[in-house]
């Protein structure tokens, strides 16, 4: 089958969390199973292109139709890890993809947009005629909605299947995007079986989009799956998916063991397997020297993820706090999201914790030192308020790091408490807490530190019982294929 792939992100050149890791690693997956694979992102200025191999361009002047005049863009061509990946480069003032971030500014929606607009004029014009377009998350939402409204003529046989990663970032914006991208017709598609948002009249919403117009859709857990059905996890889109529930489902995520995985990581300095854990200590004392902790019998928790309100950063602040007063290190490696008072907090406590030899926190984005992170620590912290999926725990346990998380998203399809699952025991492999207040977080670290001090050999089963487990592409890859057959030949 042949296959384009439309994303904001693919790991490691344009990755600001897990959508990147998932985009990739399927796409590997796809082509290991023989199918061909094209990734199709925007030309940011500043991505890794040190991971680009071979970068040329592929198509100049495609003059792409906008706001009833043209933007001259041109599409280049490369090879990341291996996968052929084409990159969106527009020439206009508007200079959409030459900013610092990825995301965060006021022209978001008309960004996006536009990457839509341009990757099906890029499609159409390159000859580039897939069976499958599969689509991810908000900024590709108006892929589907322009493909059957503009394009159905020329490319009549394309399939669209549209994964959310992240129901709180939908798209919403004004109707200029209809003027924009050509589609016009406001009373049309704004009406509430289209692209009508659910929450503000009048107002467009390019998930929405995607879920009306696509073949298919997903989400990235099972339980996630549920969770936006049936409760406010869905912001607003649940009467949507109520309509569409016949072509919804959750699929959990793969991990890309070529990427993560201790018996080959070249980014850790010791390498190891279920059968040498007692290497993994060396990455522990390697995490310590990096980070100034002193030299100590004791347990290391870790934090690794996006500073956002999404991940529980109340409960951050008071896992680290918990762990200096009871006798645990702490490492966190987290990068400043778009919450000002947030980012604030972890610098203040930052300062404040500045001179402790028990804590580090590392303020930014370092694809080594995550390694270095999963592999050091024994006990990764995941006190999310929502995860759709939840990555981050999922590589923990290959690392034989004991994941303790919030009973939330694809976390119930992952991570199994050690005491009071109704799981086999060979199954058990970290601790699971509730609500997400401060006593249910305290009760779980305190178990997990508990079985630290004083069981290691039991410790030591859960850490083997996490590495053992297969949570590969394999079997994630397969239901994707089954998803793609089935839109084909609808
Ligand atoms: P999300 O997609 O919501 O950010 P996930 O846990 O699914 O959460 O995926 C996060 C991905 O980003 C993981 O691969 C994690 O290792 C990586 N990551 C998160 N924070 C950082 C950071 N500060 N530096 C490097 N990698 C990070
Ligand atoms: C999103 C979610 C995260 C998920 C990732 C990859 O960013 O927040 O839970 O793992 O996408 O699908």
């Amino acid at each position: 089958m042949y296959i384009v792939m439309v994303s904001a992100e693919c790991a490691p050149v344009a990755k600001a969390g897990g959508l990147g890791d998932m985009v990739m690693g399927l796409s590997r997956e796809l082509a290991v199973r023989g199918h061909s694979v094209e990734i199709v992102l925007p030309k940011y200025e500043r991505m890794r292109y040190q991971d680009i191999w071979d970068l040329q361009v592929a198509y100049a002047d495609l003059w792409v139709p906008w706001h009833g005049s043209a933007i001259n863009t041109t599409v280049w061509f490369g090879h990341v890890h291996g996968r052929k990946c084409y990159f969106v480069e527009p020439h206009s003032q508007h200079g959409f993809f030459q900013r610092d971030r990825l995301y965060g500014y006021p022209d978001d929606a008309e960004r996006f947009a536009f990457f839509c607009k341009a990757t099906l004029e890029f499609l159409l014009h390159a000859s580039k005629r897939p069976e499958v377009i599969h689509c991810h998350d908000w900024q590709t939402g108006l892929v589907p909605v322009l493909l059957c409204e503009q394009y159905r003529g020329q490319m009549e046989h394309q399939r669209v299947c549209y994964t959310i990663h992240n129901f709180r970032h939908q798209g919403v914006t004004g109707r200029q995007v209809l003027a924009a991208t050509g589609l016009g017709r406001p009373e049309h598609f704004l009406h509430p079986d289209r692209l009508g948002d659910n929450a503000t009249p009048g107002a467009l919403n390019m998930m929405k989009g995607g879920i009306v117009y696509s073949n298919f859709v997903t989400t990235v857990s099972p339980h996630h799956a549920g969770e936006v059905r049936f409760t406010d996890q869905g912001h607003c889109l649940n009467s949507t998916l109520d309509v569409h529930q016949a072509k919804f489902g959750g699929i959990l995520n793969g991990v890309c063991y070529d990427t993560w995985n201790p018996e080959i990581d070249w980014l850790i300095p010791a390498r190891y397997s279920v059968s040498s854990l007692d290497v993994k200590y060396a990455n522990k004392e390697v995490l310590r020297e990096r980070f100034w902790l002193r030299k100590t019998f004791s347990p290391i928790i870790g934090f690794v993820g996006r500073i956002d309100e999404q991940k529980g950063m109340h409960l951050v602040h008071h896992a680290i706090l918990y762990a200096l007063s009871n006798g645990a290190q702490f490492v966190l490696l987290g990068e400043a999201g778009h919450n000002p008072g947030i980012n604030r907090q972890f610098w203040n406590l930052k300062h404040q914790l500045n001179e402790n030899p028990d804590c580090h926190l590392e303020i930014g984005y370092s694809e080594e030192l995550c390694h270095l992170v999963y592999a050091g620590v024994d006990l990764l912290v995941v006190p999310s308020l929502f995860e759709p999926c939840g990555l981050a725990p999922m590589i923990a346990l290959r690392y034989g790091t004991v994941p303790v998380v919030r009973a939330i998203g694809g976390m119930v399809d992952t991570v199994c408490d050690r005491d009071f699952s109704m799981r086999p025991e060979h199954e058990r492999n970290g601790y699971v807490f509730h609500q997400a207040d401060t006593q249910a977080l305290e009760s779980a670290l305190w178990r997990a530190l508990g079985l630290w001090n004083s069981y290691p050999c039991e410790f030591r089963t859960l850490m083997s019982n996490g590495m053992r487990q297969d949570f590969s592409w394999a079997r994630p890859g397969h239901d994707y294929v089954n998803v793609y057959e089935h839109i084909r030949h609808k």
